[in-house]
């Protein structure tokens, strides 16, 4: 049996995800319904989205209580950032890799009568931000399985379950504390798939500290996962 850290055993979740024929156009989740455009990460095919829900308290139709900026990276969907929105947060950056992705959770904003205060931005990472905008909470929950550096994406859709050689979680470890507000927070959203030893050295490289704020284990098929949520510390700008 592969490993559960495998990168093939993660790009075949990925296939099997975007080629289901009872992949649905609208899903339900945290009472709500929300659109699912093709080659976009499926939250009802993976624990992560709800898993990352609950540690942010967004997992209820009335969660927290909220105000300040998000942004949100990697959104898939949208169905963390609008939430987020719903929550009272009075501006949400949205942002994907992945074009499919930022339509779908420009969609879930209208859907839900959030638009005006939510952003939906075509980026890697960071890179198409205003330079000048600064967040409360930066939050990614992240294609944490590592791949091979030498590995090429096949389809945009496998974006949201591998990172070959580790680069993007370098380089979000490395640039998200420019885009902070003074006090604000950086959260990323792990599990016991990805490579913590990694993303320990991508910290340490920035004179950074993981502190690891929530954890959930979830059996997913045969294995069991441990999902976490982490604060990523020590560096302001
Ligand atoms: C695990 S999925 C999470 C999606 C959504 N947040 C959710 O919980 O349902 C990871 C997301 O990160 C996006 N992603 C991967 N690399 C990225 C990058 N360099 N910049 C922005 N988004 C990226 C993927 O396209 C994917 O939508």
């Amino acid at each position: 049996m592969m490993a559960v850290t495998s990168y093939l055993r993660s790009l075949e979740r990925s296939r099997l995800a975007r080629a289901r024929v009872d992949r649905p156009a609208v899903f339900t989740m945290c009472g709500r319904e929300w659109d699912l455009l093709p080659d976009v990460f499926a939250p009802i095919y993976s624990p992560s989205t709800g898993a990352a829900l609950e540690f942010l308290g967004l997992g209820e139709p009335h969660g927290l209580p909220r105000a300040g900026s998000f942004l949100e990276i990697g959104c898939g969907t949208g169905i963390i950032a609008v939430s987020a929105a719903l929550a009272g947060c009075d501006r949400v950056v949205a942002t994907d890799v992945n074009p499919a992705a930022v339509a779908n959770a420009a969609a879930n904003a209208a859907r839900h009568g959030v638009g005006d205060r939510l952003t939906a931005t075509h980026s890697d990472l960071f890179d198409q931000l205003d330079q000048r905008e600064r967040f409360d909470v930066i939050f990614w929950s992240s294609n944490y399985v590592a791949a091979p550096a030498g590995y090429e994406y096949k389809n945009a859709h496998e974006r949201a379950y591998v990172d070959p050689g580790y680069r993007t979680h370098r380089r979000f470890l490395a640039e998200a504390p420019s885009r902070l507000t003074a006090g604000g927070v950086i959260l990323l959203h792990f599990s016991t798939r990805g490579d913590m030893a990694g993303l320990l050295r991508g910290a340490e490289e920035n004179g950074q500290s993981l502190r690891v704020l929530r954890t959930a284990v979830i059996q997913e098929g045969d294995v069991s996962v441990e999902h976490m949520l982490i604060e990523v510390a020590g560096v302001s700008m």
